[in-house]
């Protein structure tokens, strides 16, 4: 659906599902970028994962039995047919009963914000914030009730096995310290904190499903005395190799290597395409009184993204307003319209789980933009999480050392 008055010079990405040259922020982050593009050279790229899935997922199925169930085997649908390696079609959008709040199963998360840029970064400081006890109080007295905690979990992983690496990876106990450090923080004040992975962005290129396995594991026996204040998410933002077909079977294999330790912790799911709106369609929830689905809104992308650093081309969307015209609004309804309409008859929790509108967007539309988006997630009775605390869509500034006044009151009026 079009955006009225955005069409925008050049053949530019409006959405995040076609942003697969942006890649990662600022300069100055290091990010990996050859991986990426490696994957994304055509079916060649695809030829080479398949094997090693194929290989390794059959020695993994040795190796666990010949181990007498040391670890419990994660329920591997027959291997070929994780390789759907076709894009599905988008879901097809069928006009939809318009929207009234009925009965939504309660959450109880309500605000959150996302602590975007720490431990998200390769390492922490790496992309200049890190995360300071003091934030949480901040947090807490201003009206929020949970943060989101984006960690780059994989970038902390010690090979350790013998098997080219598909269950090799050990996540470094100091990091477990550290994070363990920063949700303690958080819990302290009373805060509910997500545990999301972040940035996996092998498991984006060349799927694994044992790793993703095995690291799941790790952390749910990790945090398994954990209260239930703290959840998981499984991954952020599935996007590249990782199809809809193929994402639903990794969910099913998280959710095994999760339960195994954590029976009742709630985990949150989102869908592919950077967890888009209109693809939670295409996920196959699972039967589990304990699952939230996710998705994050950044529509019209050429507003809420003009001029990152990190999407290329988009110093063109630079001067992109917002909602001047209830158009505007009447389609952002419609978007979370269909979002709600799908949880109601499938009766599942909805977080958005990320949404901003980058700091070089015109003040007032950014404002009018975060202002409704917050309030049309709180009638569609969505829990929400802003992108982001403190740093390029940041609604505190670390410098100053004080909120934003005008963005946090458009959040917590
Ligand atoms: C995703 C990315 C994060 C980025 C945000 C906004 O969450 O993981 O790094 O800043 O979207 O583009």
């Amino acid at each position: 659906m079009g955006w009225p008055g955005m069409d925008l010079p050049g053949e530019l990405s409006l959405r995040k599902e076609n942003r697969s040259e942006c890649k990662w922020k600022q300069p100055s982050r290091i990010y990996p970028l050859a991986t990426f593009e490696d994957a994304e050279k055509g079916s060649g790229g695809k030829i080479l994962p398949m094997k090693r899935i194929l290989f390794f997922s059959f020695t993994f199925l040795l190796i666990v039995t010949a181990c007498n169930q040391q670890y419990a085997t994660p329920t591997l649908a027959p291997v070929p047919t994780l390789f759907v390696t076709d894009t599905p079609a988008p879901p097809t959008s069928t006009p939809l009963p318009e929207f009234t709040p009925t009965s939504f199963p309660s959450m109880k998360l309500q605000r959150g914000i996302n602590m975007g840029d720490m431990l998200e970064a390769p390492n922490e400081g790496d992309w200049g914030l890190t995360v300071q006890e003091e934030y949480f109080d901040l947090i807490k007295e201003v009206g929020f009730d949970f943060v989101r905690l984006p960690v780059n979990w994989k970038a902390h992983t010690t090979r350790t096995g013998q098997d080219d690496g598909d269950m090799g990876y050990t996540i470094e106990p100091d990091f477990f310290a550290r994070v363990d450090e920063v949700v303690d923080g958080a819990l302290k004040r009373n805060l509910s904190v997500i545990i999301d992975f972040h940035h996996y962005e092998d498991l984006m290129a060349d799927p694994n499903l044992n790793q993703f396995w095995f690291l799941w594991k790790q952390i749910a026996e990790h945090y398994r005395d954990y209260p239930s204040q703290v959840l998981f998410e499984l991954a952020n933002e599935p996007h590249g190799q990782m199809t809809a077909a193929l994402w639903n079977k990794y969910i099913i294999a998280g959710m095994e290597a999760v339960r195994e330790t954590n029976p009742t912790r709630d985990v949150i799911i989102g869908p592919v395409q950077w967890n888009a709106y209109d693809w939670v369609t295409t996920l196959d929830i699972p039967d589990d009184p304990h699952v939230i689905v996710t998705f994050h809104y950044y529509e019209p992308f050429s507003f809420t993204h003009q001029g990152a650093e990190w999407v290329e081309g988009s110093t063109l969307w630079l001067s992109t307003s917002w909602g001047e015209s209830e158009e505007h609004k009447r389609i952002l309804t419609q978007h979370f319209d269909l979002v709600a309409d799908w949880a109601q008859r499938h009766n599942v929790r909805i977080l958005l789980g990320e949404f901003g509108a980058y700091s070089k967007a015109p003040q007032e539309s950014r404002i009018r933009w975060t202002e409704f988006v917050r309030s049309e997630a709180e009638r569609h009775g969505f829990a929400w999480a802003y992108w982001e605390f403190a740093s390029g869509f940041g609604v505190y500034d670390p410098e100053a050392k004080v909120w934003r006044e005008e963005l946090i009151k458009a959040l917590i009026p």
